[in-house]
């Protein structure tokens, strides 16, 4: 699994308990970034629509939510994985752009990636193995890279990881149906549907996935785009089309307020924590109307960067980290019955640290 920001490892016991006390069926994880919550649900054997606005995560979802393992050899996955793994580095976008532009990636790193980018474009497009596959790419570039975990610098000296040659694994596919959709949370919302849980995790700051990402996103379109700055971003990072609503303080209340008033589901969860723009009480005041409403509370630690620390782009540490831990909550809404029943067993085991309504 990549490196990620707002990633809900932590926290996906809670949820999946969440969801399988209140027997649900199906599930909406409507900001599904890297499908972890997804593949969570898809594990408890809920049928899982997974959404997100970058290709990337397309990519992972296709990949974990929307392949049935059943319908995958696993043999050809692994003669796939074996053939591409073996292939000599050839230069192209990536080597030229990651490695010596900028340098996310060693050079006899960044020739495989491209080598295996381009085979997997020309020999498995359109076959079910294409997305696995270029998962499995994207998940070994993340395993070389030399970064603090977002794409918008590259760390001053080699990371030690980048040292490791690219390895591709075989990304452990789940059984059962799933669907994946990539476009924006708020137009989506009122059109899928209905779900028995939908679980909304938003960006919650004005970090933008789109640019904190940027090389998974030219992996996955492998369009070659101009680019601009250190970092090497693509140009359609300055495009508004590629800005998300929810990375904005004036329009991210209004746009989560909206999609948590039209998602179709019985039972809301909603991710956020105590850096969010929104507080507690706004937020259960947009979950009033699904009717009732309980506030769960967990402490956090903060992401890798922010343990690190703050750096000059010439990789000196320039400022202090305030707090290395933040608490993370989860809004619970829905009919009272439901509510109740989703949340009974962490009553019982005395994990409700907090809870409101
Ligand atoms: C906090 S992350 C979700 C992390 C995810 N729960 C996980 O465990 O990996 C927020 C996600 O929202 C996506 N996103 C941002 N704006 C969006 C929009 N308007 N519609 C859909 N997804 C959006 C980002 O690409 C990012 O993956």
């Amino acid at each position: 699994m990549i490196k990620y920001l707002g990633s809900k490892r932590r926290l996906l016991p809670v949820l999946e308990q969440l969801a399988a006390e209140a027997g649900a069926e199906t599930a909406l994880d409507l900001f599904t970034g890297t499908t972890r919550v997804a593949q969570g649900f898809k594990r408890r054997g809920l049928s899982v629509t997974a959404v997100d606005a970058a290709r990337y995560s397309e990519m992972f979802a296709r990949c974990y939510v929307e392949t049935d393992a059943a319908a995958i050899s696993e043999a050809d996955l692994d003669e796939a994985l074996a053939h591409l793994g073996s292939l000599p580095g050839r230069p192209g976008y990536v080597t030229e752009t990651f490695c010596v532009s900028s340098r996310f990636f060693q050079p006899f790193n960044g020739e495989r990636i491209d080598a295996v980018r381009e085979a997997i474009e020309r020999d498995y497009a359109g076959s079910a193995l294409y997305p696995i596959l270029l998962t499995s790419l994207i998940e070994a570039a993340d395993r070389v890279d030399s970064t603090t975990g977002v794409q918008m610098a590259y760390v001053k000296a080699w990371a030690p990881r980048s040292f490791n040659p690219l390895d591709l694994r075989r990304p452990a596919l789940l059984p059962g149906p799933g669907r994946a959709v990539r476009g924006d949370a708020v137009e989506l919302a009122p059109t899928l549907g209905p779900f028995d849980v939908a679980y909304l995790d938003p960006p919650y700051n004005q970090h933008r996935y789109f640019t904190n990402y940027h090389v998974w996103e030219t992996l996955v379109a492998w369009d070659a785009p101009e680019h601009y700055g250190v970092a090497c971003k693509r140009v359609d990072a300055r495009d508004p089309t590629t800005k998300s609503v929810f990375n904005s303080r004036r329009t991210m209340p209004g746009a989560l307020a909206e999609v948590v008033r039209a998602v179709r589901a019985e039972l809301v969860l909603l991710s956020y924590n105590d850096e969010s723009w929104v507080a507690q009480e706004e937020l259960e005041a947009m979950c009033a109307g699904r009717g009732e409403v309980v506030t769960l509370s967990f402490e956090s630690a903060r992401y890798v960067g922010a343990r690190i620390g703050i750096h000059n782009p010439a990789g000196v540490k320039v400022g202090r980290v305030s707090h290395l831990t933040n608490r993370e909550y989860v809004v619970v809404a829905g009919p009272p019955d439901c509510v109740r029943r989703a949340t009974a067993g962490l009553r019982r085991d005395g994990a409700l640290a907090t809870a409101a309504g």
